[in-house]
């Protein structure tokens, strides 16, 4: 049986169809004057090459009651088996268990292929092609849609494949930011700190990676990271693994690296979130998943 947000839906869709076949019943009917006249047909009067005529013949009467019993069908089926809006028939046909049962089936076997993995080190398993198929099959499912495909990510949604690591890139640490979730929280410091100085602190932000920057402002925008920034980002802009502050000198950006995405990040924060998977995928899944995105940035690029 349909689920519905609304009774309102139910009613449409039952409406639509029951108007479909007294329709079509109507029309059978409406032409019947047509059959009345049966044997002399009707003359339409075209006439094409000299002597092609038009006729309007009667509808053959087997047609006519195929198309009736089609639709006494129709309306028959729909009070017997489910199809009119939500209505579940008067035989309470259901596929749903079906359903159970099939899906029953596919985790038994699942479990069996999963039980294989398990007893195996999360490298072995990221060594392993046929895991890696179901890693990324479910990484597809479940990871693309913010990571991308090739979990490559995009902006605000980090790269899974280049070894640089907001939270950590071992097993475990990968493992707990699936279960968990992750939520970085870099606070905006709007009120704190002005336009010009968050445009210095930036010009200082981009000296650290080696990119091109003013020395003038970056020399006062130092003394803002030491007094605001350090304490997350650390000295030199090393990042923090345990808060998820990124290492703002390695040359990875996740939001950006132009002097305006950085005075964004600090005049406006950051709040990158990760959801939580424990209540979504099984803890097999989830160790799947950890093998598949440890393997993306070690095995030598195996995985990629
Ligand atoms: C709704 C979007 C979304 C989905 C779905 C999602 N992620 Fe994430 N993920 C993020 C964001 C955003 C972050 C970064 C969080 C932050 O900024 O602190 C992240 C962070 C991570 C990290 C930590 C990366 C690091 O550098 O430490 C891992 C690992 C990860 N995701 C794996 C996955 C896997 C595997 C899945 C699929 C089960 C998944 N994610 C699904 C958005 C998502
Ligand atoms: C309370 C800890 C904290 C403080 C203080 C802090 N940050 Fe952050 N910062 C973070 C976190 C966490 C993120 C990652 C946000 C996310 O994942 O969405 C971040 C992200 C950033 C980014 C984006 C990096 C990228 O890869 O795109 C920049 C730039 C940045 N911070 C600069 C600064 C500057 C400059 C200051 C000082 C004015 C500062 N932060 C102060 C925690 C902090």
């Amino acid at each position: 049986m349909s689920d519905f947000f609304s009774d309102f839906w139910s009613y449409y869709i039952a409406a639509i169809a029951l108007v479909g076949i007294v329709w079509c019943v109507w029309l059978l009917f409406s032409q019947r004057k047509i059959t009345k006249s049966a044997g002399a047909a009707d003359d339409t009067g075209h006439v094409w090459d000299g002597d092609l005529r038009e006729l309007n013949n009667p509808l053959p009467r087997w047609w006519m009651w195929m198309f009736l019993l089609a639709c006494i069908f129709s309306v028959a089926y729909l009070i017997l088996y489910p199809g009119l809006g939500s209505y579940a028939g008067v035989l309470g046909s259901s596929t749903q268990g079906e359903l159970a049962a099939h899906r029953q089936a596919a985790e038994k076997t699942q479990h069996e292929i999963y039980a294989r993995y398990l007893k195996m080190d999360v490298k072995q398993v990221a060594a392993d092609a046929d895991a890696r198929e179901i890693g990324q099959r479910l990484f597809l499912n479940y990871c693309a849609q913010c990571h991308g495909s090739d979990a490559r990510g995009s902006r605000g949604f980090p790269n899974l494949t280049d070894n640089d690591w907001l939270y950590g890139g071992d097993p475990d640490t990968i493992q707990q930011s699936i279960t968990k979730g992750r939520n970085g929280m870099m606070p905006p410091f709007a009120g704190a700190i002005d336009g010009k100085q968050a445009g210095d602190t930036a010009q200082y932000v981009r000296s650290l990676s080696g990119l091109s920057y003013d020395p003038i402002r970056a020399s006062r925008g130092e003394s803002t990271f030491k007094t605001t920034c350090v304490a997350c980002h650390g000295s030199g802009g090393k990042g923090n693994q345990a808060l998820g502050a990124p290492n703002l000198s390695d040359g990875v950006w996740l939001y950006g690296s132009s002097e305006g995405s950085i005075v964004d990040a600090i005049l406006k924060g950051h709040n990158g979130h990760m959801p939580a998977h424990e209540e979504i995928l099984t803890p097999e899944r989830i160790r799947m998943l950890t093998a598949y995105v440890w393997g993306l940035s070690n095995n030598g690029g195996v995985g990629q």
